[in-house]
């Protein structure tokens, strides 16, 4: 049981005792020192319901309220909240068990889900962009949260690897190869451009481009072959900015849009043969009443369009059924684009329907845009889309600069890889940091300030706490703890908080409240250290302290870690 769930179960039992039997605590995080540690915000909700005046509802909550061991004071405070604060001792012996674990006393889930995240999933056509990036990291940091909480992750890479480009793309790929021998595919963006240009002058180019379309979609095995080979480039080019970008995507996770072809004119006798199916102006149509168009009436959502072609939801109806059937997942995030939420909402509403996803749960965990200074969505100064990998190169040798000038004295070898971590490290926080639902404008300055709530803060703040134990080498890892000081004491009730703030995340998608825990840790920690002598206090005080600097510097490194963000141990 984390803390959170211990007084809740505790202050929902006096609150029952009272005579509220269905109230909730309501309990929180206090949110100033002065209304303690924790706060049960749910005695005026219980009071109304009893027609009771609240104070005297929260004085008959705390007259048979349970803490005895937990709390040190309880205190009924403004309308009814009931105030706690924890005891010192109690305290120590949480921590102590979480100095002993290696999981920092977060328990594994009770019961384990099969989760799905399925993240990143870029078009394969064209090179990774900025657009990608939020998915990448924002899914690899809930991917590693499900799984250090116990859950089974699987991670899931649903690239587009098909549609009409690919026959322009596949055409253009035959030419190339039989001009000359080595291909410029190592820049695709390029040979995209090229591909289109020949695709709008040359009409024998284009008529060649839409044969090979027909070619891939009969099966056809020399256009097939030539497609597998630029999709394998394409993926070696997605495997590289993984790699660079720290993001736990491998070729494991792939399953292309492709993967489900065969099975799509199932989809449509299936949705037929269940009467969801309706021909409208020949195209085959879901009719949905939970969604209606400006003009009030059922929206329509296509399957199957007049020429026979299936659609982006055909695909996303015919993964849903794999991921139920075959997979057998308890829950699939769907790490996409916000501005795809309809689409979701009606996949989602149709699989239901269809009977596709009976009790697994889907939910789309959808994010905003990133935007440049001019607050809009970020581009290169000429406009053009910016590639992911030439953003990751610009974020390290920024990084780089900024450590050259702080720390001259490293030698070279040693700067580049401090840059390689902040660099990387300050994209991906600045990403995580904000709530994902929102916009956020993209800016270099902010997110490589050592100060404020960045990654290089946070790292640096990471090695400092580390610094102290190479000047400690008496550090007992066995002994006692002792909180006497309030810093003492605020730092030691933040680092219980871990279990809870992982819980939310892996219920909300939230990565930020996790970036928020850690900025408020490393904000406790200065406080502690600025008014608790650790290096000159002796005996057991000082080892009690450094007990604290050890705990602190193992959660920053381990929450840090599921954001998927390193850490150094000198900087
Ligand atoms: N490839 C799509 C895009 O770039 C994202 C795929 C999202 N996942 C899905 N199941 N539809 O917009």
């Amino acid at each position: 049981m984390t803390l959170l769930q211990l007084l809740d179960q505790r202050v929902c039992a006096a609150l029952t005792a009272a005579g509220a039997s269905q109230a909730q605590a309501l309990i929180q995080p206090a949110s100033r020192p002065e209304f303690g540690d924790y706060q049960a915000n749910g005695v005026m909700a219980a009071a109304k319901q009893l027609k009771m005046a609240p104070r005297a509802l929260a004085q008959q909550v705390v007259d048979t309220l349970d803490l005895a061991g937990i709390a040190s004071k309880i205190d009924i405070a403004g309308p009814g909240f009931i105030n706690i604060t924890l005891d010192n001792a109690f305290l120590a012996q949480q921590l102590q068990q979480a100095a002993q674990d290696s999981r920092l006393a977060v328990a594994p889930v009770a019961a384990p889900q099969k989760v799905m995240v399925e993240y990143s999933s870029p078009n394969l056509a064209k090179e990774m962009h900025v657009g990608h990036l939020r998915s990448s990291i924002i899914g690899d940091a809930l991917a590693r949260v499900l799984a250090f909480l116990g859950h089974d992750v699987i991670r899931a890479n649903h690239v587009g690897d098909w549609g009409t480009q690919f026959g322009m793309l596949t055409a253009y790929l035959l030419e190339q190869q039989s001009a000359s021998s080595d291909l410029a595919l190592d820049d695709l963006e390029t040979f995209y451009r090229q591909a289109k240009i020949r695709f709008d002058e040359d009409e024998q180019f284009a008529e060649l481009a839409r044969e090979y379309v027909v070619k891939l979609q009969s099966g056809d095995a020399a256009v097939l072959a030539l497609w597998q080979q630029f999709v394998e480039i394409s993926l070696s080019h997605c495997q590289a900015v993984y790699d660079r970008l720290g993001v736990s995507l491998d070729r494991a996770a792939v399953r292309g849009e492709s993967a489900y072809n065969d099975d799509l004119p199932h989809i449509i006798d299936d949705l037929r043969a269940k009467n969801l199916l309706v021909e409208s102006d020949g195209a085959q149509v879901v009719f949905l009443e939970e969604f209606k168009n400006p003009e009030g009436e059922p929206q329509a959502v296509i399957i199957q369009k007049k020429d026979g072609g299936y659609l982006y939801a055909t695909t996303d109806l015919a993964a849903v059924r794999y991921r139920h059937t075959v997979l057998n997942l308890d829950r699939v995030l769907y790490v996409v684009d916000a501005r795809q939420s309809l689409h979701f909402q009606q996949i989602f509403t149709i699989a239901q329907k269809a009977g596709y996803s009976a009790n697994m749960v889907l939910e789309h965990i959808g994010f905003g845009t990133m935007m440049g200074e001019d607050n809009r969505p970020f581009k290169t100064r000429t406009g053009g889309t910016v590639k992911l990998i030439d953003l990751l190169n610009e974020a390290e040798q920024r990084a780089f600069e900024l450590v050259s000038s702080k720390n001259p004295e490293l030698d070279e070898a040693q700067r580049r890889r401090i840059a390689q971590v902040v660099g990387i490290g300050a994209v991906k926080y600045a990403d995580l940091s904000k709530h994902r639902n929102s916009d956020y404008v993209f800016n270099w300055n902010t997110m490589l300030s050592f100060e404020g709530n960045t990654a290089p803060y946070l790292q640096y703040a990471y090695a400092r706490v580390a610094s102290l134990f190479r000047k400690a080498d008496d550090f007992d890892t066995a002994c006692e703890l002792v909180l006497q000081e309030p810093a003492e004491h605020q730092l030691a009730v933040q680092l219980l908080q871990f279990a809870d703030v992982l819980k939310d995340i892996a219920r909300d998608g939230t990565p930020h409240f996790l970036c928020q825990y850690l900025y408020q840790l490393a904000t406790l920690f200065s406080r502690f250290y600025e008014a608790c002598p650790v290096l000159k206090s002796e005996g057991q005080l000082r080892q009690s302290r450094l007990k604290l600097a050890r705990l602190t510097a193992d959660t920053l490194k381990t929450g840090l870690g599921l954001l998927g963000i390193d850490t150094l141990e000198s900087m």
